[in-house]
């Protein structure tokens, strides 16, 4: 059985609340639903995290690194555009990571442009919704 898990950084925990027009409607409990309907599909366990605190996502990265986990989908929400941190936390971690995006990232402000986590991440989805945690977690059971 894969084990994933799921790191949704600041302001996530208000999906469905905030920016309805760019983020939709639906929350953090429901994108979890949604998650682990796919997963039970592939037979997959999968760690739920989510915090507001930079410091708190590395520990749990670090913590996720001495386990066996089998990849990591990972929104760093605003922590992209800042957080050498983060990057450095992941690149050490030894596990494949996707970086997800909501929105397209691209089309929004300039800085919102840059990721600083995404070069430690094995690849990225932006702009597709609550869908590209769900097309990352296929990548990540596939197991490439
Ligand atoms: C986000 C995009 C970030 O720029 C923003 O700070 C977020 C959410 C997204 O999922 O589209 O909080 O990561």
């Amino acid at each position: 059985m894969k084990t994933i898990g799921i790191i949704n950084g600041p302001n996530l925990d208000r999906l469905g609340k905030r920016d309805r027009d760019i983020y939709g409607t639906q929350t953090l409990a429901d994108l979890e639903n949604l998650i682990t309907i796919e997963a039970e599909k592939h037979n997959a366990k999968i760690l739920f995290y989510q915090s507001n605190h930079e410091g708190e996502i590395i520990d749990k990265i670090s913590e996720w690194a001495e386990t066996k986990l089998n990849g990591v989908i990972i929104n760093p929400a605003a922590y992209s555009h800042t957080s050498i941190g983060i990057h450095d936390a992941i690149s050490g971690a030894n596990i494949p990571f996707i970086e997800v995006h909501i929105s397209n990232i691209y089309q929004r402000e300039s800085f919102r442009h840059y990721s600083f986590t995404v070069g430690a991440c094995k690849g990225c989805i932006v702009g597709l919704g609550l869908d590209g945690y769900l097309l990352a977690l296929q990548f990540l059971i596939k197991g490439n």
